[in-house]
């Protein structure tokens, strides 16, 4: 089959189209015929080494951890059947004509296509997990959402509205209409409005972008509120640890996971007009280089998706 590999760590240049042989498979597992693979910035840390440590030095190694598309073998599915999900762990490999699954890290697609279905899980499932299950999002509180015109914010934005909160997002000029069209209460240019010392704020900031702090925006926060990071740092973890011991205002860094039943909610959303994918760009297997380099301008509004035919 072929698919995405690379031979050394190293810059977008390194990717490659081959052919390898189809992944081995058991029924406890799910087989699928891929049809679409969104990229993540994860992608690119792995090809540049950054995981060296638990990604090792044997190559060929894979991209991609998202994917939609056909059921071909395994017990949990009927063959044919529309799926998505996205893959835990360090080995990506969903950009390739098949990818084997464990049976938990997909589920049966809602009613889109190939190509909205893969922008969905590994982002809107850092969304929901940062929101709901470290936030702790009630109906009514506040949150503002850093960097909520990318891949993770896009989601961000609308699971926040599910969960019945007010939204507040912060991005560039370009992408205000963006986060209005997507549910924001109140759309901030980071460049003019920093609401970082606003009195009476908001229960949960959620630091998409990666580049605040509990310290820079803890004035903003509510006497319980939680601030939730994607990025991890030697410093958000230690706001973690000390802020876990009892602290009024608490630090959390989201590590997503990939679970079955977090995609049939967000399955439900899309069914329930609730959550609609946004994909920036398309682009083929072959291209997947140009589309890294894309990814990596931090300029993505979305998702960046391959469509594999
Ligand atoms: N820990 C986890 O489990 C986990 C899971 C998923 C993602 N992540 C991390 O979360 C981060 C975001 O992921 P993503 O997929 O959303 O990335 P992305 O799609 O590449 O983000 C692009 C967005 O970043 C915004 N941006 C650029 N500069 C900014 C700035 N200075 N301040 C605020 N926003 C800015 C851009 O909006 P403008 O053009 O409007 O500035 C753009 O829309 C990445 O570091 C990723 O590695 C972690």
């Amino acid at each position: 089959m072929k698919a995405v590999v690379f031979d050394r760590y190293g810059d977008a240049s390194v990717l490659a189209v081959r052919d390898i042989p189809a992944p081995a498979t058991d029924a406890s597992q799910v087989q699928v015929r891929v049809r679409a693979a969104a990229l993540n910035p994860k992608d690119l840390l792995v090809r540049k080494g950054k995981f060296k440590l638990f990604t090792g030095s044997r190559f060929p190694l894979g991209v991609g951890y998202d994917f939609s598309g056909e059921v071909i073998g395994g017990s949990k599915f009927e063959k044919g059947t529309t799926v998505y999900g996205m893959l835990n762990g360090w080995f990506g490999r969903t950009l390739a004509e098949e990818v084997v699954c464990p049976a938990n890290e997909c589920a049966a697609m809602p009613e889109l296509t190939f190509t909205e279905a893969a922008a969905i899980p590994l982002a809107a499932l850092t969304a929901l997990q940062a929101l709901r299950d470290l936030g702790r999002l009630q109906p009514g509180q506040t949150v503002c959402i850093n960097g909520a015109s990318g891949g993770v914010g896009v989601y961000a934005v609308q699971i926040a509205k599910a969960l019945g909160a007010q939204v507040t997002t912060l991005s560039s000029a370009r992408n205000l209409e963006l986060c209005r069209s997507l549910g924001a209460d109140e759309t901030l240019d980071y460049a003019q409005d920093k609401p970082f010392n606003r009195s009476n704020g908001f229960d949960v900031f959620f630091d998409v972008f990666g580049n605040l702090s509990l310290a820079k925006i803890r004035n903003s926060l509510k006497p319980h509120g939680t601030y939730v990071d994607t990025v991890p740092s030697r410093q958000i973890i230690w706001d973690s640890l000390r802020t876990s011991l009892g602290w009024s205002k608490r630090a959390r860094l989201v590590v997503v996971r990939s679970r079955s039943t977090d995609l049939d909610l967000l399955s439900q959303w899309v069914t329930e007009g609730k959550l609609r994918p946004v994909v920036d760009q398309i682009f083929r297997l072959d291209q997947t280089a140009e589309a890294e380099k894309y990814l990596e301008t931090k300029r993505a509004r979305g998702k960046v998706v391959i469509e594999i035919n």
